[in-house]
């Protein structure tokens, strides 16, 4: 995702509704094929879960790190504080994500765990994007 687009509040709260509301949905997929019981789709579901969330929301952060963060550090220094808080959330999500892939990595079984990390990955997220909101934007 380009510079512009991220400091302007309200493109930027676009991307983050848009990743959130997609992950919600794709989660509640996941969900219904797991008690469906429908082995092959739960796999599936699963597999482009963790893809959007590392292609959706992991980008994002990746691209922040990259770019605004250091724009508001730069003209904001007195921010650095929030950054680093806000760079540990991304980490927590990069944690999550890592974790998810490595249970898998033993059992491809889509567990009970597992439902609870991406559950925990939509938490974060939401808390995350709504505390960036608060302090880059309106301070
Ligand atoms: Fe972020
Ligand atoms: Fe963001």
């Amino acid at each position: 995702m380009s510079g512009p687009a991220l400091r302007q509040l309200h493109s930027h709260k676009a991307i983050h509704e848009g990743g959130l509301s997609g992950a919600i949905m794709k989660t509640d997929e996941l969900i219904e094929y797991v008690e469906q019981g429908e082995t092959e789709m739960v796999q599936q579901a699963c597999d482009h879960l963790l893809d959007y969330w590392k292609t959706r929301v992991i980008s994002h952060a990746d691209a922040e790190e990259e770019g605004f963060y250091k724009q508001v550090m730069e003209e904001k220094p007195e921010l650095e504080r929030d950054i680093i808080q806000l760079t540990r959330d991304h980490n927590l999500m990069r944690i999550l994500v890592a974790d998810i892939e490595s249970l898998r990595e033993e059992d491809p079984t889509v567990t009970p765990e597992i439902l609870q990390k991406f559950n925990g990955l939509i938490v974060v997220n939401e808390l995350h994007s709504r505390e960036e909101e608060r302090l880059l934007f309106h301070s």
